[in-house]
């Protein structure tokens, strides 16, 4: 099988089957064009990775890649001022479809508040502020306000759009909410969230030859970026993957992510955690489901005006790169770091519930 795609304002995919010699399937997408302004961002970017890129060497791991077409200042998807979510942006997560997660998301921080006798909370990477509004309206309605709520967020223009729609729509509970610049000191009490934060992660991609381990790196085409290989014997990652590779009996050629920021991540968190709870809700699988072999090329994907597609490398800076999240690696990390797992469930269970 083999996939083919061209960079102009469609992308076609074509599935072959080899054996058979026969295209199974077409799809092909039309891609809005992005406007000049669009493209003129896009290219700065791009020239910002070129740069980079020769300064290296020849290649960037994908993970550099990644977090340079998602968070590179000014540039970055997150960090420039595309509308990203919702119906005019790029996809949808739950809270801009309905109040519906965010009402549910308030039950679950209203108990762990009773429990504690009050405490804050802490949202990291509240996109448009639209989660912040419907958590603390649920909450007031329940008379079980937080002291604070906190929001931590990597992107100025982010940033800039929640105070916004706190301004707006919440005005009343403005004053309870606070934008951080980092983690706070040690000692907090009360619940610290974070919805599709984590599959916005950088992670590293690998292909795992049956005996060694290949990162996928990028570099330097003549339309813009494309795959290479380098293989990695020593590292921290390497080693991170052989054991992945050895407990879930992965096949020579299967191809994946893996998330290395991941673990450091819940372990800074749940060393500021005195009492409470952490929740994450997200893309992703236990471990057994996200590395099974019917997912031998990973779980990378782009969105791009509500088109999605596995091409990272089409007008970087104006798309979305996710990889779905390992949930038994944040369930390993947060108990490595001192945490309980007290529940996983999938969202639709959860909202049931
Ligand atoms: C897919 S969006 C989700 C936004 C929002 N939570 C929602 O559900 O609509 C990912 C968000 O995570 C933020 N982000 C990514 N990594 C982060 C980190 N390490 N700390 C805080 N925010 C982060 C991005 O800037 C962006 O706001």
């Amino acid at each position: 099988m083999d996939s083919f795609n061209d960079r102009a304002s469609h992308v076609v995919h074509l599935t072959y089957d080899v054996q058979h010699g026969r295209v199974l399937k077409q799809i092909v997408n039309d891609f809005p064009e992005p406007s000049a302004e669009a493209l003129a961002l896009s290219e700065r970017l791009v020239a910002v990775i070129r740069t980079e890129i020769a300064a290296a060497g020849g290649s960037i791991p994908f993970s550099r890649y990644m977090e340079l077409c998602l968070y590179s200042p000014g540039l970055g998807y997150y960090s420039a001022g595309s509308r990203k979510f919702g119906a005019a942006g790029d996809f949808i997560t739950a809270p801009e479809l309905s109040s519906l997660f965010g009402r549910c998301l308030a039950q679950s921080c209203a108990s762990v508040l009773a429990e504690l006798d009050g405490g804050d909370i802490l949202e990291f990477g509240a996109g448009s502020g639209r989660l912040a509004v419907d958590i603390l309206a649920e909450l007031e309605a329940a008379g079980q306000l937080p002291g604070r709520y906190c929001i931590l967020e990597r992107s100025a223009e982010l940033r800039a759009r929640q105070q916004e729609t706190l301004r707006t729509q919440l005005p009343r509970l403005l004053e309870r909410v606070e934008w951080l610049d980092s983690l706070p000191q040690a000692d907090f009490r009360g619940v610290l969230l974070a919805n599709e934060v984590l599959d916005a992660m950088p992670v590293e991609r690998f292909r795992w030859n049956g005996a060694a381990v290949e990162l996928f790196h990028v570099r330097c085409s003549d339309a813009g970026f494309d795959w290479c290989t380098v293989q990695d014997d020593a590292g921290e990652t390497a080693a991170a993957i052989q054991r992945l590779a050895a407990e879930a009996g992965l096949a020579p050629g299967f191809v994946s992510e893996i998330n290395m920021t991941l673990a450091p991540w819940v372990a800074g968190i749940a060393a500021l955690l005195e009492r409470g709870a952490v929740l994450l809700s997200d893309y992703g699988s236990a471990r057994h489901e996200h590395y099974h072999p019917q997912r031998s090329a990973g779980t990378l994907m782009c969105h791009y005006r509500h088109r999605a597609h596995d091409d990272p490398f089409l007008w970087p800076g104006l798309q979305d790169i996710t990889a779905h999240v390992d949930f038994t690696a944040v369930a390993e990390a947060g108990v490595a770091a001192g945490l309980e797992v007290s529940g996983y469930t999938t969202q639709a269970h959860f909202l049931l519930d």
